[in-house]
């Protein structure tokens, strides 16, 4: 089952990430998912560093060391996963946090595991504690603790398991406790991409799916991306569309602009969605600070997808603050919304 796409829990209101999903076993075919290293764009020293462990484990013929990816949503850490376990030559799993409700679910996951095998655990921060506890001696010392019974009739098993790579993938690497966190041996933070790394991204794809792409529309295709591959692929399939109903098929920077603005995505990537956060945030609050949830509630949303979806590429782009009393409008945003700044960071000033 392929999530990030195409998935119901995800396309509500056009957003191009999905806050949610269920993965279960998810053997992706995805043909935009590079499958070996040197096809993965951007991300140079994950990359490299990667590269480099792979090889190591390989040559002493051990499995990876456990590998946590994190960062924001969309950036490809589930194809990374699926590359780690490519150039390993061995199976991978896909499973979620969320996924995994009981201990005997993790449980039978690890026990079908083959030697070396690579299990990917997506949102492994909302695993749950008594899944974690069968995690943690897993990973340490591949081996499942298992108590069965009560009182007299308890008992305890030793079980033993084949070594395994778990890569873990978070969005949110604070909320992991800090247990997990520490059996981790290899902990890589996934960042937003260029839009020249996306242009290439968006050609690559173009060129997988028999899409005529002209380089200056590659690029206004990936300037209104928001970094993220995920955003960029898909972009590319709906503007595709528009250029093949009404310009003639070949995505060219004109046909790409009037395309990307038909969905109301701005120069600079910004949706609908992102204009309502910032508008709510400046007309109803002066710009801020307002708490996360206050925000959340005035835009019918929930906490967490402004948290994981909206936020993130706002700061980026110096857009949004957080502070210790909420959320901050900055003056570029004003001014990107052509509403005459009226500072946050000054009300703070005086706060502070
Ligand atoms: N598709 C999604 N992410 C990618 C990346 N980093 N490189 C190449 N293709 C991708």
């Amino acid at each position: 089952m392929n999530y990030d796409e195409n998935t119901s829990d995800y396309d509500f209101e056009n957003r191009m990430v999905a806050p949610e999903y269920v993965p279960e076993d998810a053997e992706v075919e995805n043909p935009l998912r590079p499958k070996v290293l040197s096809e993965y764009i951007g991300q140079q020293k994950v990359k490299e560093n990667l590269a480099i462990f792979i090889e190591a484990a390989k040559q002493r013929k051990e499995s990876l060391d456990h590998v946590l990816l994190y960062g924001p949503p969309g950036l490809g850490k589930t194809t990374l996963a699926g590359i780690i376990a490519n150039e390993l030559n061995v199976n991978l799993r896909i499973t979620s946090g969320p996924a995994i409700e009981k201990p005997g679910d993790l449980a039978a996951l690890l026990t079908n595991l083959n030697p070396g095998d690579v299990l990917f655990i997506d949102e492994v921060h909302r695993l749950s504690r008594s899944v974690e506890e069968i995690l943690y001696p897993a990973m340490e010392d591949y081996a499942l603790d298992i108590i069965t019974g009560k009182g007299q009739m308890a008992a305890s098993y030793h079980l033993p398991l084949p070594k395994f790579t778990l890569v873990g993938a978070t969005t949110r690497a604070g909320q992991l406790s800090a247990p997990l966190r520490d059996r981790f041996g290899v902990v890589l933070r996934l960042e937003m991409y260029s839009p020249q790394e996306l242009a290439q991204i968006v050609t690559r794809s173009a060129s997988i799916l028999d899409i005529p792409i002209e380089p200056d529309g590659a690029l206004e295709i990936a300037s209104r991306s928001r970094g993220t591959p995920r955003i960029a692929n898909r972009l590319l399939k709906r503007v595709r569309d528009f250029a093949q109903v009404i310009s003639g098929g070949v995505i060219t920077y004109e046909s790409a602009k009037e395309g990307l603005d038909r969905l109301e995505i701005d120069e600079i990537g910004l949706d609908a969605n992102d204009r309502r956060m910032l508008n709510a945030l400046i007309k109803f609050y002066k710009g801020g600070p307002v708490g996360l949830e206050t925000l959340a509630a005035a835009i019918g949303e929930e906490a967490v997808t402004l948290e994981d979806i909206y936020e993130p590429y706002l700061m980026q782009i110096g857009f949004l603050n957080r502070t210790p009393r909420g959320r901050c409008a900055t003056q570029a945003a004003y001014l990107h919304l052509g509403l005459t700044p009226a500072s946050c960071e000054d009300g703070q000033q005086k706060l502070f």
